[in-house]
């Protein structure tokens, strides 16, 4: 098909959205490693992991067998509140980079959540509401999840309690203040309201908190509070399976058009985004169908998969979550405090970790300075103002653009333009004013979070 019959935004029709999730997992040789109780060191059964998650989110949890799982009409119903989501091409970007690549972006920031995080938070919370419960808890970090979350929580008439790591809570008071409207409850983490969050405080007064300190004190509030489960918005495999949604969108309207991709590109903090796009052509690559590059670009300060070991480890510092195989900087693990652009977590999605292990996939990191003139390059041409998170993509689809300009290659690039980033206006402030560096951390810095990698003899 000649370009110029490629519109600006390929928009599917609302009876060409995908009515079942794609499961990775079941077209993988090497299924991801399982979740282990870091007590006995054993596989978490069903029953040990229902204390902590909704029951269907278990089975989804477990399940690495079932290549397509439905999704619920009431589900379906939300989705097609902000869904299909728009695949760009990104001719201005192209334009002005003068490169002969084609570039198209995903864009998942067209909801009030700013990101792709509802379309895991509403299937997170259906299945708590479907199991009768009062409601759920739940970290964050930068807000975009805790937003989601309160979202759809309000919409199925769920309590919604959120730990805010202190840092954002302080500095974001207007995500903190979405999350309120949406009738959610926010308290910065560490926090006195939880045993674990008293230990962390005690241990480290003063401390801003991390995202592995709040995940700790939202598991203990759930598994304290009758009717209450604890959700997360990243890492485990639900939500990748919910986040399938974004490459199956996407492969069903470069389909469309008969459009193949050479790169497909996601930023990666815990691997929910990027699982999601990846997904369905990761499962093509998987059956010797067909064969793509796909990249994980992560940030330099936090490089889970570029400088992580593969190994068992915790998902929060507190230590009260299972024990999941991923690329780690180990729990201990805090990156440094001048690092502004998102994408924070120690650790990886055992998923994916599975896939980098077995070469099906690369990674690349950058540094938050590269990052932000990808970011604003892109948004004084494609109108649009990516979160710090979505442009590691942008930065690094501008780069393999580049190398096509000097090669002279035609090639298609995809990637996840995640989200929006008018919550992030103090790291773009900072980076405005040429205060923002860069900090890459040294062997010895990684040897403290390695040392805290818990061991499995
Ligand atoms: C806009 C945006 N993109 C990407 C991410 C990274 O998360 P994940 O790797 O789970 O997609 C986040 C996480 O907070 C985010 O807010």
């Amino acid at each position: 098909m000649s370009d110029k019959t490629i519109p600006y935004k390929i928009y599917l029709e609302e009876k060409e959205m995908p009515t079942q999730w794609y499961n990775v997992r079941a077209d993988m040789k090497n299924k991801p490693a399982p979740l282990l109780n870091p007590g006995t060191k054993q596989p978490m059964t069903a029953e040990e992991l229902s204390a902590v998650f909704c029951s269907e989110l278990v089975s989804q949890e477990l399940d690495d067998t079932t290549p397509y799982i439905d999704i619920p009409e009431e589900i379906r119903k939300f989705y097609k509140m902000y869904r299909p989501s728009p695949l760009v091409r990104a001719y201005c970007l192209e334009e002005k980079l003068g490169t002969p690549a084609k570039i198209y972006y995903k864009f998942e920031g067209n909801n009030t959540s700013g990101s792709h995080k509802l379309n895991s938070a509403i299937a997170q919370a259906y299945y708590a509401k479907k199991q009768g419960l009062k409601g759920v808890t739940t970290e964050t970090g930068a807000g975009q999840w805790g937003t989601a979350l309160s979202m759809a929580c309000s919409y199925f008439g769920l309590d919604c309690k959120v730990y805010m790591v202190k840092v954002s809570y302080e500095q974001k008071p207007f995500r903190r203040e979405v999350m309120r409207t949406y009738g959610a409850s926010v308290t910065p983490s560490p926090s006195n309201t939880t045993e674990v969050g008293k230990k962390i405080l005690a241990e480290h007064p003063g401390t801003t908190g991390s995202l592995g300190c709040a995940i700790s004190e939202a598991v203990e509030a759930a598994v304290g509070t009758e009717g209450y489960r604890y959700v997360l918005g990243s890492v485990l495999n639900q939500v990748l399976l919910h986040q399938s949604v974004i490459g199956l969108e996407t492969k069903a309207a470069l389909d469309k058009y008969g459009i193949e991709p050479d790169i497909i590109i996601g930023c990666a903090g815990g691997g929910s985004n990027l699982g999601g796009l990846i997904s369905p052509f990761m499962g093509e690559k998987l059956k010797g169908e067909k064969d793509y590059r796909i990249i994980a670009v992560e940030p330099a300060s936090c490089p889970s998969f570029t400088r992580g070991k593969f190994a068992y480890d915790f998902c929060d510092t507190g230590k009260v979550c299972p024990l999941a195989k991923m690329y780690t900087l180990g729990s201990g693990f805090i990156p440094s405090a001048n690092h502004a652009g998102g994408l924070r977590y120690h650790g990886m999605s055992s998923t994916l970790s599975q896939l980098y292990a077995d070469g099906l996939m690369e990674a690349v990191s950058v540094e938050q300075t590269a990052v932000f003139e990808a970011a604003t390059q892109f948004a004084r041409v494609e109108g649009i103002l990516p979160a710090p998170e979505s442009a590691h993509a942008i930065r690094v689809a501008i780069d393999e653009a580049k190398k096509c300009k000097e090669t002279g290659e035609e090639k298609t690039i995809v990637f996840g333009l995640t989200g929006t980033g008018y919550f992030d206006m103090v790291a773009y402030q900072k980076y405005n004013d040429g205060e923002m560096n860069d900090y890459i951390p040294t062997d010895e810095d990684l040897k403290p979070g390695f040392a805290s990698l818990p061991d499995m003899e």
